[in-house]
């Protein structure tokens, strides 16, 4: 294990809370830094004692406070920090940019100079990015050639016209991304998530602290709020199917996404920790698989003993959405050693059982 001392912003939520248990059980001294925003967290059980219980030290505090931030990466003096500590909801980001702003961006540049005021022993920092940082994503026209999709038109979408296009209007197809691919954030959390980004890199040059940056998919799977109407449609699904409602999708049913269960993401941050050579190229975890919204609403519903056909596809669309997520994970696979251990319908099934215990519990 390359680190005996981490530390985790953000490691109270539902990535960071399994990546604090994981990295315990491998015998790593983990300290968390949270705010217990209560967006995320409300009736999501007691994650607190849960990680207390087992032996990760949890540190309450908010990323905007400096002087609370530099106190605890003092007390820790970690050897890694990973830097999970966000706003996560990609519509919410719109109508709140100064909070999503002052908690993704000042937070992040908060970190900075609180490992560069702290002293030697941080080595590695990680970042939990976002595959939003690409907007549409990598696309292909008509000749097969890579093309730019630029940002989808209100005008169009409310046509029913849901493809990506390029600059002209011609009609592109998805295709999975990877660092190659120009980012094209269209969303103020895809913004301060590209942000967190380039101030990490920027903030450390010169330094012997290494930065990677993990761009995610959507992670998904136990432990993702089912009361958070702004994150994790999966568990927003799962909620929705128990309360007796119809799944309402998005524009024509077909927006692709790549889900990777929350395991698997933790496992790509291990081996950030793990791998002797830390990947200095920006690296895209995902399963590698699209799968289109209303086929996987269908399935959860069939987990759930709910009838497959209570799916509505509603025509509506909401800004900042794009049309297809994939992610291209060759490099990961290469540079770290990573690869998906679980396939969807293992994941579904998890979820799905785990939404339905919360669930009853809280009735
Ligand atoms: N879940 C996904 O699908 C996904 C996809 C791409 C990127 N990410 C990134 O991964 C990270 C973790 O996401 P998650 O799904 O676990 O979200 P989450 O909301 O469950 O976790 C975020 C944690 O950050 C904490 N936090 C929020 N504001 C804070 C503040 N001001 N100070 C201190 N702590 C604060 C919250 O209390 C929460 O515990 C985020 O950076 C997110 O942008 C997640």
């Amino acid at each position: 294990m390359f680190a005996s001392r981490v530390l985790i912003t953000g490691g109270a939520g539902f990535i960071g809370s399994k990546l604090a248990l994981r990295l315990q059980k491998l015998g790593s001294n983990v300290a968390i830094y949270d705010n217990f925003n209560p967006q995320p967290h409300e009736g999501n059980g007691d994650t607190d004692s849960a990680l207390s219980v087992a032996g990760v030290a949890v540190i309450q505090g908010d990323i905007r406070d400096l002087s609370s931030l530099q106190a605890a990466i003092a007390r820790c003096d970690p050897q890694i920090v990973y830097h999970l500590a966000a706003e996560t909801g990609t519509g919410q980001s719109f109508s709140l940019p100064s909070r999503y702003a002052e908690v993704n961006v000042t937070g992040t540049a908060h970190l900075i100079e609180a490992i560069r005021s702290a002293g030697k022993s941080v080595r590695r920092v990680v970042l939990a990015s976002s595959r939003s940082v690409y907007g549409e994503g990598a696309c292909v026209n008509s000749q097969g050639q890579p093309a730019l999709a630029a940002e989808r038109l209100a005008a169009d979408l409310m046509r029913g016209d849901y493809a990506p296009k390029d600059a002209l209007g011609q009609s592109l197809t998805p295709v999975k991304s990877n660092a190659d691919c120009p980012v094209a954030p269209a969303s103020i959390y895809a913004s301060s998530k590209l942000m967190q980004e380039y101030l990490l890199k920027q903030g450390f040059w010169g330094t012997e602290v290494q930065v990677g940056i993990l761009r995610l998919q959507n992670v998904f799977g136990p432990g993702q709020s089912l009361n958070n109407a702004y994150t994790g449609v999966l568990s927003i699904f799962c909620r929705q199917i128990q309360e007796g409602r119809t799944l309402e999708i998005f524009e024509d049913g077909q927006i692709v996404r790549d889900f990777l269960l929350v395991d698997d993401a933790v496992s790509a941050f291990v081996a950030m920790a793990e791998v002797t050579k830390m990947p200095t190229d920006v690296l895209d975890i995902g399963s590698g698989i699209g799968v289109n919204i209303a086929d996987v609403a269908r399935r959860l519903l069939v987990l759930l003993g709910a009838d497959p056909g209570r799916v509505k596809v509603t025509g509506a669309f909401r800004a900042g959405d794009i049309r297809h997520a994939v992610a291209d994970i060759a490099r990961a696979e290469a540079q770290l050693g990573w690869r998906p251990g679980f396939d969807l319908d293992t994941g579904l099934a998890q979820l799905a059982d785990w939404s339905r215990v919360m669930l009853r519990a809280a009735a």
